[in-house]
């Protein structure tokens, strides 16, 4: 688990180890341990990927299948406010894809990226079980349901206000 700093010195990742400790060295603990580390990183940096497949003996190849199947792990940090859109079914047949081209167009940002300035993420996700709401997108654990262009305009004005 250690690294090279810049400086030439080695150092431990006391996270990554805290983390690994926990789990024994099995393939069957790659999802867990992948959620833990995304929690705790905000993203799975690849160093980390490459002592997970140390660990547990896994190809990285799989590790990037998993990460990649699995839309709760992301391999680049998410902004300070991460926005997700829901495009589950509900969401989709009441216009949550116009909703989702006005963040874009607002952030000037795509789907999986983050702005320069590492403050806005935006994601696309499937149903998030708030149908009743539809649509629906998120700011990081706030809900915003019944979306409108003007309300998408709102929330993300006041949010590009904030630190
Ligand atoms: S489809 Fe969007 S919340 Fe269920």
């Amino acid at each position: 688990m250690n690294e090279k700093c810049k400086c030439g010195n080695e150092y431990k990742d006391e996270k990554l180890e805290k983390i690994l400790s926990k789990y024994e060295k099995n393939k069957s603990n790659l999802i867990q341990i992948l959620s833990e580390v995304q929690e705790n990183y905000g993203y799975i940096p690849e160093n980390v990927q490459l002592e997970i497949s140390k660990y547990l003996g896994i190809e990285m190849a799989e590790i990037y299948g998993v990460i990649t199947f699995y839309s709760r792990f992301t391999l680049k940090p998410k902004g300070k406010y991460n926005i997700a859109v829901c495009l589950g079914t509900a969401c989709f047949v009441k216009g949550s894809e116009k909703i989702l081209d006005r963040i874009k167009q607002k952030l000037g940002i795509d789907v999986g990226q983050t702005t320069p300035d590492g403050r806005f993420s935006l994601e696309a996700t499937r149903c998030i079980g708030a149908c009743g709401l539809a649509p629906v997108f998120t700011v990081n654990d706030e809900v915003h349901g019944k979306a409108t262009i003007d309300m998408v305009d709102k929330v993300l004005d006041e949010y590009m206000k904030k630190d």
